[in-house]
Formats: C-alpha cells, sequence, structure tokens
C-alpha cells in the first residue's frame, strides 16, 4: 500500500519524508489556504517546492469547473514537474478532462467521490487515482469503509487499473482498515501516520531492555 502526506505543510512533509515510507503528496485548495498559500504564482511555486521534496507523485487540484477551464489549468499544473499529477472533481466535465488527459498520458486524480458508481465512471475514464473521502461519509453516518470495499470490489471485477487512494483520513484506523480492505493509497494527516508507530508495549519493553542493558554495564 502507498503511503501518501494529505497536507501543504512543507515541514510536515519532510517529517514524513524523512521516516522514509513516504510515497507521495496529496492537496487541495483548504489544505494551500491552511498555509497561507494564496494567488495563482505562488500556489504554483508551492507545487513545485512540494516535488523537491518528495520522489513520488503529488496531486494538484484545478480550480476550474468547466472541461476548457481544467484542461488549460491541468496543462499548466502538468508542465510544473512530471510528478505533478491533475486533481479533477467528480462532476461530468471533471470525467471529460480525466479522459483528455489520460489519453495524453498524464497522471489524474478524481477527487470527492462519494459513491461506487462515480469511482467506476472515473475508472472508465482512465483515472490514475480515484479518491473516495472515508472521513467525510463518516461525518453523516454513512459507512465510509463500505465504499472502498464496494470500490474495491468493482475494480477487481474487471481488473481497472485506476488505483484506490483513500482520503478524508482522519485517524490511525482508518489507515489499518483501509490496509485490510486493499485500498492501493492512504492519504493521511501526519499524525494519523505517526500514529502507527505507537505500542504501549514497545515502550515498556524497550525501556526494561535498556534498563536491563545498564545493569550489566
Ligand atoms: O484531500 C482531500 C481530503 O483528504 C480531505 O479530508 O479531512 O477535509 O475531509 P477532510
Amino acid at each position: 500500500m502507498k503511503f501518501f502526506i494529505d497536507t501543504a505543510n512543507l515541514e510536515q512533509i519532510k517529517e514524513a519524508q524523512s521516516l522514509g515510507i513516504l510515497d507521495g503528496v496529496t492537496t487541495n485548495p483548504s489544505l494551500m489556504a491552511k498555509e497561507g498559500i494564496t494567488g495563482k504564482e505562488n500556489i504554483l511555486n508551492h507545487y513545485k517546492k512540494i516535488c523537491e521534496l518528495v520522489d513520488g507523485d503529488v496531486s494538484a487540484e484545478v480550480i476550474s469547473t468547466d472541461f476548457e477551464g481544467m484542461v488549460k489549468e491541468g496543462e499548466e499544473l502538468a508542465k510544473l514537474n512530471p510528478q505533478i499529477v491533475i486533481k479533477l472533481p467528480m462532476i461530468a466535465d471533471g470525467i471529460k478532462a480525466c479522459k483528455y488527459f489520460s489519453d495524453k498520458g498524464i497522471k489524474t486524480n478524481v477527487t470527492l467521490v462519494f459513491s461506487a458508481g462515480q469511482a467506476l465512471l472515473a475508472a472508465k475514464a482512465g483515472a490514475t487515482y480515484v479518491s473516495p473521502f472515508l472521513g467525510r461519509l463518516d461525518d453523516i453516518s454513512t459507512d465510509g469503509l463500505n465504499l472502498i470495499s464496494e470500490i474495491r470490489q468493482i475494480f477487481d471485477n474487471y481488473m481497472f487499473d485506476t488505483e484506490i487512494l483513500s482520503a478524508s483520513i482522519r485517524h490511525t484506523m482508518h489507515i489499518i482498515d483501509c490496509a485490510k480492505i486493499g485500498s492501493d493509497v492512504v492519504t493521511s494527516p501526519l499524525s494519523a501516520i505517526k500514529g502507527l508507530l505507537n505500542h504501549p508495549l514497545t515502550d515498556i519493553g524497550l525501556e526494561k531492555f535498556l534498563a536491563d542493558y545498564k545493569k550489566g554495564n
């Protein structure tokens, strides 16, 4: 399973990268705004900085909601770095743009996916990644994990190449649950990734090993 970090915060990206387990980065306009990155030029420069920090795919989201606008924006984003993946909203024009970019060999990530039908359409349009939003479904008392399972089954039935990129991950257990289902990728906040490190028995065990070592030295 690939690990992406879901942030535009450069320090957090560096920290995840330093663990040696990071496969890519996802961003969105809200995450950019959270870091105070506004204005087209600043946003494009920020994507370049992110690409310099990591080796893998970096999702950059378009703002346009019409096909022509998405194509123009996406082409500009794709020119920044070969690592850039064009993130497109799950609307009719987003699906058309997804087909356009996949035909050109440019990677895409169809975002804001909340149903298996939407994921199926994105896969048909040749999406590299499809992003079901787990946490936001949980927020409205709907079973987000069930959606990941449904998409897994559909993609396996037809051997779609599209990878399931589980997004809107809120905590460490979401990562474990996605791994159990067979999500190809999870994109998580740094806190959820670091939560995987923790177990009290590891801490107790290490403390004892070190104490025993000191006794003999
Ligand atoms: O990248 C999109 C997604 O991960 C958003 O997460 O926590 O805002 O629902 P959240």
